[in-house]
């Protein structure tokens, strides 16, 4: 039976580091609180120029290099993004023509920080039916220009950061390797606790001045919902995922988890009983990128050698829709 593997990883975020003392200077906040409730110390922010798109690409070449393909080699491409440089179209699109692929399909993926999630399914079903074999998936966002840097923005701005994740997949009959299923779920009734309200279609024009001075353009968050629905949904997936292999958290090599905040990260390892050795976190050095944390975790931990052939991994996220899911893979 054809499974899909990961044949390269790749990552790329902004040159432009953002201390929590340099957030003290907008708002009102401070490093100590900003360590103590999120584990964050800094993060990256695009300078003007700087996109989604740009950021993509060079996570997906340096994905590309380590899986020796070239560009024409991609069949397809799935695009998880909850920022696109335009309402329309997607990110993946320009990928495609930046990149220089083929005028192969590439579909964006609105999951948000599940968004990387979703997307690996969606390749890994691909791969399965046989209709593309190599897949280039992304996570990609800029958060930095879609947040109220006032005093009263303070507990989204000082979370979310700019970054993209990459990996290549492809077809494999080795069936002791390669992803080996999926948990997803969503829960919209939840969706107005993490949002951005405009622009939307449903408004007449889409956006207005009145939207901006209201700032419902700004990602808006109910941060305690929001921390309560993560830590309980993503251990629960991370077993159901594991459980329907008849496997348990003790298997586990390695957990990726979306990097939400260092204190969610902790609840769940806590939760599922795992050693620190099992969990990988970086959101101390890049805060939360939405749908790029897990690809971005994985590449460090692939090119760290933290991740070895044979690991059993997992990687789980939760966040605005509500949409929440893991994947389990044998490295
Ligand atoms: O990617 C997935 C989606 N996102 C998440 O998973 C985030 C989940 N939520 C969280 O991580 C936390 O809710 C936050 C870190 C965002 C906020 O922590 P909290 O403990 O829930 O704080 P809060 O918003 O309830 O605010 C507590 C206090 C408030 O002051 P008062 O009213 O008690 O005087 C806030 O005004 O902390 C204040 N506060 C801040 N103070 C300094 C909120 N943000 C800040 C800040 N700096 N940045």
């Amino acid at each position: 039976m054809t499974r899909a593997v990961f044949l390269g990883t790749g990552m790329a975020v902004p040159d432009r580091v953002v201390t929590n003392d340099d957030l003290a200077s907008l708002m009102d906040t401070s490093d100590e609180w900003i360590r103590t409730r999120t584990g964050i110390s800094e993060r990256r922010w695009v300078r003007e120029g700087e996109t989604g798109v740009s950021l993509a690409l060079r996570a997906s070449r340096a994905a590309l290099e380590m899986a020796a393909l070239a560009p024409a080699d991609i069949d397809a491409i799935v695009y998880a993004t909850s920022t696109p440089d335009h309402f329309a179209p997607g990110g993946g699109v320009y990928l495609q023509d930046q990149l220089g692929t083929g005028p192969v399909p590439a579909l964006d993926v609105r999951a948000q920080c599940s968004g990387f999630i979703y997307a690996l399914s969606v390749a890994d079903a691909w791969i399965r039916a046989g209709s593309y074999r190599r897949i280039l998936v992304v996570g990609s966002e800029v958060q930095s220009t879609g947040m109220d840097l006032s005093t009263e923005g303070r507990h989204t701005a000082v979370i979310f950061a700019d970054g993209a994740g990459a990996a290549v997949l492809g077809p494999t009959d080795d069936d002791s390797r390669g992803i080996i299923g999926f948990d997803i779920h969503s829960e919209g009734a939840q969706a107005e606790h993490l949002w951005v309200d405009a622009p939307g279609s449903m408004y007449h024009p889409r956006i207005s001045a009145k939207h901006i001075e209201e700032g419902r353009h700004f990602l808006q968050m109910d941060g305690k919902e929001v921390f309560r629905h993560a830590v309980v949904r993503m251990p629960e997936s991370v077993r159901a995922v594991l459980a329907a292999r008849g496997l348990t958290p003790a298997d586990i090599g390695l957990l990726i988890p979306h990097q939400a905040n260092l204190r969610i990260s902790e609840m769940v390892q806590k939760s599922l009983g795992l050693s620190q050795d099992q969990v990988y976190n970086n959101i101390m050095r890049y805060g939360n990128t939405t749908s790029a944390t897990i690809p971005i975790a994985l590449d460090e931990c692939v090119r760290s050698g933290r991740v070895k052939q044979g690991d059993l991994l997992v990687f789980t996220a939760f966040g605005s829709g509500f949409t929440w899911g893991s994947a389990l893979v044998r490295w």
